[in-house]
Order: C-alpha cells, then structure tokens, then sequence
C-alpha cells in the first residue's frame, strides 16, 4: 500500500526535483501587505503564507520567512495594511517583492499609489479594490516541535478597517471572482485564477 505513496520526513528531504510543500498546499491567497518604517519611508510586499483566522474580531496574518522589512516596520509602528492582489496588478506585485533595502519605497518601484488610511497611518494601495487597515495583535515567533525556534515570524493584525470598491457587491454581497484575485501556486512562478465555483452546505446539527 505505502508502495503507491512518495513517502518522506520533511527533516531527511523530500527527494524530489522540487518541494512540494507549498504547491500541496495552495493555491494560497496572497498578504500583499504595506507597512511604514518609524521614520516614514514606505514599504510594500507580497506574503503567500498568509490567511484569515478568526470572524470577530476580524484577524489576519502573514508569515515572515527571516527577519524582513515588513516584520521590523510593523513591530516599529503596530500597523499594516492588506491589499488584495488583482490579476490587473499580478506585475505590481511581483513587482513589489524584489530584495531592496528598507530605504526602498516598493510602492514608487512598482508604480503604485499609496493612498491615506483612516484609523492607521499606513497607507494602503490606491489601484487595488479591495483593502484592510490592520492594528498588529501578536508576533510569533516560529518553532519546531522539540521547542527549537526556526527564524521565522507570523504576524496577526486586527482589521480595524475594510474598503470593498463598490461594484464588488451585487446586492450587498461581495463578489469573490469579479475581484479577479491572484493566488499562488507552488513552483516559482506558478499563480492561479479562480476556477469554477461550486455550492455545498453544511450538515444540520
Ligand atoms: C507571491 C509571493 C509570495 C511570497 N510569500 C512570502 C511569504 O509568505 N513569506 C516570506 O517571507 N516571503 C515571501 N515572499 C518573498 C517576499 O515578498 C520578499 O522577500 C520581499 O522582498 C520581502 O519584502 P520586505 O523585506 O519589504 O518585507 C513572497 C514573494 C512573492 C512574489
């Protein structure tokens, strides 16, 4: 039986050409987050290790892989913002990821606006339609399951506040595919659309 499995312990490798980790689990949506340094200078940048977690209050986070400008600026200021990535704004975004120094604003690299926030100072995204104002909740740090931290760092944030541009609600209810969200696959350069949609309610208690 085991025989019809590729079987391995992450700790020894997994023995093929590439990891498969990410692409089993995905597609991924995608943490396009802004922060600001203690000093002002702004920063953009894309995290696929990203999800929801909770409904109320609303919690969002992303996984620092290293210590990287996003983690510092948002420790530095308690405040990001999330901002959906759009299939217009897949080369933005990629944009946005290329290893600069924290001097570097991502949001003129990539030739995007930032426009102000409401209750933080971040400022998020102006071309996206959709966007989180988020408060940062916790920060923590990763470890193996013997207790040994791993430099690595998720980050959870509160959303604090949401702006859904109009024409994603048909009556009142937010449309997921006309956003055209980007997710992310598992090889370097593989994205995904959204596919079809089907329904499937769930058991009565
Ligand atoms: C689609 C995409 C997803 C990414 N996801 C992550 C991630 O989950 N964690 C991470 O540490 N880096 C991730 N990266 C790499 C970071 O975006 C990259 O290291 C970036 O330079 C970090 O920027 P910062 O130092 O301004 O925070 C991703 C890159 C792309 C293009």
């Amino acid at each position: 039986m085991l025989d019809d499995f590729h079987y391995y312990e992450p700790k020894q490798g997994h023995g093929l050409p590439h990891d498969p980790f990410n692409a089993i689990v995905g597609p991924r949506p995608i943490g396009w987050i802004s922060s600001q340094s203690a000093s002002g200078v702004l920063n953009l940048a894309p995290y696929s290790f990203f999800n929801a977690f909770n409904y109320i209050p609303p919690i969002v986070g992303f996984c620092s892989i290293g210590r990287k400008d996003s983690l510092n600026n948002i420790e530095a200021t308690g405040e990001f913002a999330w901002n959906l990535a759009t299939f217009e704004l897949a080369a933005p975004m990629n944009q946005s990821c290329a290893p600069v120094g924290p001097e570097v604003d991502e949001f003129s690299l990539s030739g995007l606006t930032p426009a102000p926030s409401k209750v933080i100072s971040v400022p998020r995204v102006a071309q996206t339609p959709v966007s989180f104002e988020c408060k940062l909740t916790q920060v923590l740090q990763l470890q193996r399951a013997d207790g040994q931290t791993v430099p690595s760092w998720l980050v959870l944030g509160e959303v604090v506040a949401v702006y859904i541009r109009r024409d994603l609600l048909k009556d009142g209810v937010y449309d997921t595919a006309a956003a055209r969200p980007i997710l992310r696959g598992g090889g370097p350069a593989d994205y995904f659309e959204l596919g079809n949609l089907f329904k499937m309610t769930r058991p009565q208690a």
